[in-house]
């Protein structure tokens, strides 16, 4: 990225002001990128020839105020202060395909005007949509409400793609022609538009590499056992549908397949290059790549980003090269991918393993571990649909893997063995989204967060847990898993069983003891045994022997010939108080496990719509017959497996909830507020500051009075009514109470300025006061903001005032809120009973506690460098809910941790 020319006349001031971070590579609906970025003002040359590819008569010109293209208008195209006025181009490898612009109106800061245009030769690809959609975005965060236009005709593309982009649009009549507005704000329509045409693209993309046409191994070696001669061989074997071109310029031919020196000489087109050479030689063989047109590569050598800063920057260049070629990359350092399907049969990798065909994709951040995941589901026959091994992820993810999954037909369930998040933020945004259709199965190694950070607010020492990536899971609906094992054995349970609706369970048993133990450990997990209905009683008694248990567990006692498992199963599962059924066996010496094993299948079969598990405590395991419904060795694992499935049910059960809009929010006050901190270096905000911060946003605090001595003070207390409360300020006074920097209930002049005077003389760094008045009764509770390492910001609701950390009773919750998330935080918090009406107190307003929470989500979502916040205590009264003491800190936001960034 070059750097801006600081000083061209109305363009930005330094390098510094080019917001670099709005740069973005999207992927396009043919699964190829595309850059985009806003405009710099050496653009000029670039934009002129993209403007005289425009037809003269394009609307595009009259923002402008011209009638076509001219060297002015070029010009006009780059004069941005990346406020007021913003360029955004479409960058395909320096030349200008797109460009989108729009110009504030001087009259009314939230209004602005706005123009497009896609050269022609670059449409019907979604790069118009993208890019006003990207616009949106930046104008939105800049306190922009609405864009305006000259509608060029009724057949005008440019209210077309605002209309695709999901944005509620108005027209009007005006002199000079119709205008239309579009409302920029996110609405269910637009998110779900924008969910969806990214799910197709990242999909599309990700089909150019588990489906090309044609393989090429660039390093594919002549001897066995290297690792371009295992990649070779193993695509080889697996029987690729199409060509596969060995690239080795010392062999004539390997393993019987003609061999080419170098990708150029290969005669056909090449979908797929396969690239296992040494790292010196990964530039180069790349650039062979782009030069011969292939769509996808995959970089199995090692030696980059894993290994320090100079690693880094090589694999930055690979990214660099990838994105300005449209192409996408998996790895560098990665053990390649797997396709089963039989059309396809893709093994480009180095594994000795080729996995049984099944409905599981499985993605794998580390290649060791892949590979014991593959051998792994070949033993339990668990079948794959599709594997990758993501290594460095420099460019594919999880992310673009979860979304082709979701559209995949061939994959039912997703499982990730994670190490970190790229963005996790986006990875919460589509597993929230796509696990409402397939589960995603995740292990997340844990990682001790002792010491991570020493935390400067409360809000922050209550983040520093496990439970909190745990909660943050559950709320994405992604199943975390502790093991590797219970991820396989969740997997085996949702790759052949449905998702149970509940978490009411049967035990179905022909002994005695492990009956007991698997309800224990069902328990243990938090199901539930009900009891069965007394038709089912009934009925079981008609056959079972007397001496029978009919309860739950129901013991059919060692002798159980097959039928009695077919029958008893069939009746529990026909149950109405029973969601699922554990099934277990022993094999006694008179019983055929086979058999039993076919009942089970048959006393099943007809269900459906609740999920049977098995458990055969035998050394020689589950007979192969009983495949479709999953067996474990002991009661527990099978109580894990379910429980989480069901827990995973649950959510699914709930309503997905909305970020809701608020109408009266006051986006330019708050960013010009955030904006002043900034200028002066960041920081904890004046009380005063974050006062009118939030009241921006429309949150209720207790007004505050500064006062720079107890004897204005006292004044002050007047003007208020008593009772005050008297608080002492100073930049060094992070946590007033404790530094009985706080006086409660004054109830006169006097006492406010004996009480100041005696703070000035007592707490060091004291620099003045706050006077406010005093909230009576309510509920004391804390709100705030975090931001966790690895996943972003994250809203925090806790019980209690002082009493937070000790209890350490809180909720967090990814942002942005939802509606449903608000409520839930609610629901989880112990100290939630308080609010409503624990013995005998009136209830608090709980609504005016969840639209705090969204407030707040609201707030981060526009100034993000708000890094902090802590709203303690917040008063939730009968009515209404009151902030009485808030700090809140900004900070820039740093530089996006990849050099390019893809947006979906
Ligand atoms: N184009 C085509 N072929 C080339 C080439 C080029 N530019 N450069 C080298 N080759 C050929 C070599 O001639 C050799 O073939 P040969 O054995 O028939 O002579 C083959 O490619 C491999 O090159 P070589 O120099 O022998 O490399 P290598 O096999 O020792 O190592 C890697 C290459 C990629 C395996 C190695 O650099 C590496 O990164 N290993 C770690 C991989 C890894 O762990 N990945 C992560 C897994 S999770």
């Amino acid at each position: 990225m070059p750097e801006a020319t600081p000083g061209a006349r109305g363009g930005p001031r330094s390098a510094e002001d080019y917001p670099a971070d709005e740069a973005s590579d999207v992927v396009l609906r043919s699964g190829s990128t595309l850059r985009l970025r806003p405009v710099l003002p050496e653009d000029a040359a670039a934009l002129a020839a993209f403007q005289g590819r425009l037809p003269a008569d394009s609307v595009y010109f009259r923002f402008f105020g011209a009638g076509g293209p001219s060297p002015e208008t070029a010009r006009a195209a780059t004069r941005v202060d990346y406020r007021d006025r913003f360029g955004y181009v479409g960058d395909a490898a320096g030349r200008i395909v797109a460009a989108a612009h729009y110009r504030r109106s001087p009259a009314d800061p939230t209004l602005a005007d706005v123009t497009f245009a896609v050269d022609e030769a670059f449409q019907s690809q979604g790069i118009g949509t993208r890019l006003l959609e990207r616009l949106a975005e930046i104008a939105r965060a800049r306190g922009v409400a609405t864009f305006e236009a000259l509608a060029p005709g009724p057949s005008a593309r440019l209210l077309d793609v605002f209309a695709n982009c999901g944005f509620p649009i108005r027209r009007r009549t005006v002199a000079g022609g119709d205008r239309f507005a579009v409302s920029l704000a996110p609405t269910p329509a637009y998110e779900e538009k924008a969910a969806d045409r990214s799910e197709k693209a990242a999909a599309a993309s990700m089909a150019r590499l588990f489906e090309p046409g044609s393989v090429a191994v660039v390093g594919a070696s002549r001897e066995r056992g290297k690792i371009g001669g295992e990649i070779l061989h193993n695509l080889l074997a697996a029987g690729f549908h199409g060509p596969v071109y060995p690239i080795n310029p010392s062999a004539a031919a390997i393993e019987g397949t003609r061999c080419y020196a170098r990708l150029a000489d290969v005669p056909g087109p090449v979908d797929l290059a396969v690239i296992s050479v040494p790292a010196a030689a990964v530039p180069a063989a790349l650039d062979d790549a782009i030069a011969k047109g292939v769509k996808a590569v995959v970089v199995i050598t090692a030696g980059f980003a894993e290994t320090g800063d100079e690693g880094r920057r090589l694999e930055s260049r690979l990214l660099e090269k990838v994105r300005d070629a449209g192409m996408r990359m998996v790895g560098p350092n990665c053990m390649g991918l797997v396709n089963t399907n039989p059309a396809v049969r893709l093994n480009a990798t180095f594994a000795p393993v080729y996995p049984p065909e099944g409905r599981v994709g499985l993605s794998s951040q580390s290649g060791a571990l892949g590979l014991a995941l593959l051998d792994y589901a070949a033993r339990l026959n668990l079948g794959i649909s599709t594997f990758v091994s993501v290594g460095n992820k420099a460019d594919v993810s999880s992310n673009d893997l979860v979304q082709y999954w979701a559209e995949d037909p061939r994959t039912d369930v997703i499982l990730l063995y994670l190490e970190s998040f790229g963005s996790p933020g986006v990875f919460a945004r589509i597993a929230r989204r796509v696990a409402r259709r397939k589960p995603i199965v995740a292990v997340k190694a844990g990682r001790s967060r002792a010491g991570a950070r020493a935390a400067s607010s409360h809000t922050g020492a209550l983040a520093e847990s496990d439970a909190v990536v745990d909660a943050l899971f559950r709320q994405a609906g992604v199943i975390r898993t502790g093991t590797l094992e219970e991820l396989f054995d969740v997997a085996a349970l949702l790759a052949h069983q449905p998702v149970p609706k509940g978490r009411r369970v049967a035990i179905v048993t022909n002994a005695g003891g492990p009956g007991i133990l698997a309800a224990d450990a069902c328990e243990a997990q938090g199901l539930e045994l009900p009891a069965l209905t007394p038709g089912t009683v009934q009925e079981l008694r008609a056959f079972l022997p007397a001496a029978a248990s009919v309860a739950n567990p129901v013991d059919m006692l060692a002798a159980a010939p097959p039928d009695h498992y077919a029958r008893t199963l069939r009746l529990v599962l026909a149950d109405p108080n029973v969601d699922s059924v554990l099934v277990i066996f022993i094999p006694p010496i008179a019983t055929d496990p086979d058999a039993v094993a076919r009942a089970i299948l048959e006393g099943s079969s007809f269900s459906g719509v609740k999920p049977v598990l098995a458990i055969f405590m035998s050394a020689r395991g589950a007979p192969p017959v009983l495949k479709p419904i999953p067996s474990y060795a002991f009661p527990e694992p099978a109580a894990i497996a379910l429980a989480r499935a069901a827990e995973y049910g649950r959510w699914r059960a709930a309503p997905a909830g909305v970020v809701p809009e608020f109408a009266d929010l006051r986006r330019e006050e708050a960013r010009a507020l955030v904006d002043a901190a900034l200028a002066r270096g960041g920081g904890w905000l004046e009380a005063v500051e974050a006062d009118r911060l939030l009241a921006a946003f429309g949150v209720t605090t207790a007004p505050l009075r500064p006062a720079p001595d107890p004897v204005s003070a006292a004044a002050a207390a007047r003007a208020v009514g008593f009772p005050v409360v008297l608080k002492a300020v100073g930049p060094a006074i992070l946590h007033k109470t404790e530094v009985g920097g706080v006086r409660v209930g004054l109830e006169s002049a006097d006492a406010v300025r004996a009480a100041g005077e005696e703070m000035s003389a007592r707490i060091e760094g004291l620099t003045g006061f706050l006077v406010q008045p005093m909230v009576s009764g309510g509920v004391e509770v804390i709100v705030g903001v975090v931001r966790d390492p690895t996943f972003g910001p994250l809203v925090v609701y806790g019980s209690g005032g002082t009493l937070v950390e000790l209890l350490a009773d809180a909720a967090f919750r990814l942002h942005p809120l939802t509606d449903a998330d608000a409520a839930a935080m609610l629901d989880e918090v112990r100290g939630t009973a308080l609010l409503r009406g624990y013995r005998g107190a009136p209830k608090a307003d709980e609504e005016a506690l969840r639209d705090l929470l969204l407030r707040v989500s609201a707030l981060v979502d526009a100034c993000p460098e708000v890094r902090e916040m802590d709203l303690n205590p917040v008063k939730v009264l009968s009515r209404g809910a009151r902030v009485l003491d808030a700090r809140i800190r900004v900070e820039r936001r740093p530089p996006p941790a990849r050099s390019r960034r893809i947006v979906y």
